[in-house]
C-alpha cells in the first residue's frame, strides 16, 4: 500500500480536528485579542510597512500597492526586491559581497500570515530574487526550506533566470580582502612589486599600525580601480566584514500581516554558511494573531536567541514592540555575560510590527560610528526614517579608528557607513 503526501496532510488535519486542536486554537486566538497589545476585534489598523534603512526608496510604491489591496507578502517582496536588484547595494541580491571564494550566496525567508505559510532558501547561487524564491517554495512544494544547489535548481524549474551576481565592484572589494588577509600565500603584490612590504614590522603603537594599514589598503583599493568616493567604504568592508540585509514587515487594514528577509549574508563567509536571514524564527517571524518581526545584523548571534520568534512571543505575552525587541537584545548581551570587549564586534537591529499597527526599531548599539545612528523606515500613511532605540550606549566596531570621511565624499555615496 502506498501512502502519499496528500493522504498524510489530509489525515493530519482530520486528526488535529478530532483532537480538538483546531477548536483550541480558535478560542486562544480570541483570548489573545483581549490581551494587552492586541487590536480589539473589529478595529481596522492603519496599513503599515516597516523595513531596514536600505528599503527607503521602494516603500512609497509598495505602500500604494498595499492601499490598493495587494497581498501583504507581495508588498513586502516589492520593497526588498529593490535592494536585491540594485547592484550598488552590496548586502543583498545582485552585487552582494561574496563568500571567501568570491562566489555570491544568498539567503531569504518569508512568512505569509493569513495562510500561515512559510518558505526559505539558503546559500543560493546565481539567482537574484531569492525573496521571491522563498515564496515559491511554499507555493510549489510541500517543503519549507531548500538550500544550495537544490534551491538553485528549484528556482530555475519555477522560472527564475540564472545570472552572475558578482559585480565588478564587489569582486574588487573581495580581491582587496583576499590580498589584505594574505601574508602567507601567493595572493597580493609579490616581493618584486614596488608596493610590497614585509609582513612583520618593527613594534609601533597600535594606532599608528592601524593608520598605516588603512592607508595601505586605501592605496591598494585605488590600484584595483575602486572609485575614489568608495575607497574608504571598501576598506571598512575588508576590516569589518558587514552583515547587511533587508527585512520588511507589512500590515494591511484587514489586520493581515506578512514578513520577509533577504541577504547576501556575512561578507567573505565560508561557502555554505547561512546566517539568521533564512531561518524562520531568527531572521523573520510572523504570527497572524500577534505581529511580525525581522532582523539585520550579526546572524550567528541572532540564531542563538531565535530573535524574531522571541520578539513575537514577547508581544503575545503583552510586551510593547519596543520592550519585546529590547528583551531579545538583552539575551544576546547575556550570552556574553555583558562582556563589552566581545559585544563591540557584533550588532543587531530588529524591526517590530504588532497586529494593531504599533511598531518599533531597536538596535544593540547606537550605530557604527558617531553621527550614523541606526535608522529604520516606516510608512503608515507618511513615509519616514526613524532612529532605532539602542540597548547599549556607544558604537559597535569603532575600532580600528577610521579617519574622518570628508563631507564632499559623504554626499556622493549612500554606502559609506
Ligand atoms: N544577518 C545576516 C547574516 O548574518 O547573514
Amino acid at each position: 500500500m502506498t501512502f502519499s503526501r496528500r493522504d498524510f496532510v489530509k489525515n493530519s488535519v482530520l486528526g488535529a480536528v478530532a483532537a480538538g486542536v483546531g477548536a483550541g486554537a480558535t478560542s486562544n486566538a480570541h483570548a489573545e485579542n483581549s490581551a494587552p497589545g492586541h487590536a480589539s476585534p473589529g478595529d481596522a489598523p492603519k496599513p503599515t510597512i516597516i523595513c531596514a534603512h536600505n528599503g527607503f526608496a521602494y516603500v512609497e510604491g509598495a505602500y500604494a500597492s498595499l492601499k490598493s489591496g495587494a497581498d501583504t507578502l507581495d508588498v513586502g517582496i516589492q520593497v526588498v526586491k529593490g535592494p536585491e536588484d540594485d547592484p550598488n547595494d552590496d548586502s543583498v541580491g545582485l552585487g552582494g559581497l561574496p563568500n571567501e571564494e568570491g562566489v555570491v550566496e544568498l539567503d531569504a525567508c518569508c512568512m505569509h500570515g493569513p495562510t500561515r505559510r512559510a518558505g526559505a532558501v539558503g546559500a543560493v547561487r546565481n539567482i537574484v530574487n531569492v525573496s521571491m524564491v522563498s515564496k515559491a517554495v511554499f507555493q510549489h512544494t510541500g517543503h519549507v526550506m531548500l538550500v544550495g544547489e537544490g534551491a538553485e535548481r528549484f528556482a530555475v524549474a519555477v522560472g527564475f533566470p540564472r545570472q552572475n551576481l558578482l559585480t565588478d565592484r564587489s569582486r574588487k572589494i573581495w580581491l582587496l580582502w583576499k590580498e589584505f588577509n594574505s601574508d602567507r600565500d601567493w595572493w597580493g603584490p609579490g616581493i618584486a612589486d614596488p608596493s610590497w612590504h614585509p609582513p612583520v614590522e618593527e613594534p609601533k603603537p597600535q594606532a599608528e599600525v592601524w593608520r598605516e594599514r588603512i592607508e595601505h589598503l586605501r592605496q591598494r583599493a585605488a590600484d584595483l580601480g575602486i572609485e575614489p568616493d568608495f575607497q574608504t567604504a571598501a576598506v571598512r568592508r575588508v576590516l569589518l566584514p558587514p552583515t547587511g540585509t533587508i527585512h520588511c514587515s507589512v500590515l494591511n487594514e484587514k489586520a493581515e500581516m506578512s514578513g520577509i528577509t533577504t541577504t547576501s549574508g556575512l561578507a567573505f563567509k565560508l561557502p555554505g554558511r547561512v546566517g539568521d536571514s533564512p531561518i524562520i524564527g531568527a531572521g523573520c517571524y510572523t504570527d497572524q494573531d500577534v505581529g511580525s518581526a525581522g532582523a539585520t545584523g550579526s546572524g550567528e548571534e541572532n540564531i542563538k536567541v531565535a530573535g524574531a520568534h522571541t520578539i513575537v512571543e514577547n508581544m503575545r505575552h503583552g510586551m510593547s514592540p519596543k520592550d519585546a525587541g529590547i528583551d531579545a537584545l538583552k539575551r544576546i548581551v547575556r550570552n556574553y555575560n555583558g562582556d563589552m570587549t566581545r559585544l563591540r564586534y557584533m550588532d543587531m537591529s530588529y524591526y517590530v510590527l504588532r497586529k494593531d499597527g504599533a511598531y518599533a526599531g531597536v538596535s544593540l548599539w547606537e550605530g557604527y560610528s558617531a553621527g550614523h545612528p541606526h535608522t529604520f523606515v516606516v510608512h503608515d500613511g507618511t513615509l519616514r526614517r526613524e532612529v532605532a532605540t539602542p540597548l547599549l550606549k556607544g558604537f559597535s566596531q569603532e575600532w580600528p579608528p577610521f579617519p574622518t570621511i570628508p563631507e564632499e565624499l559623504k554626499k556622493n555615496s549612500e554606502y559609506l557607513k
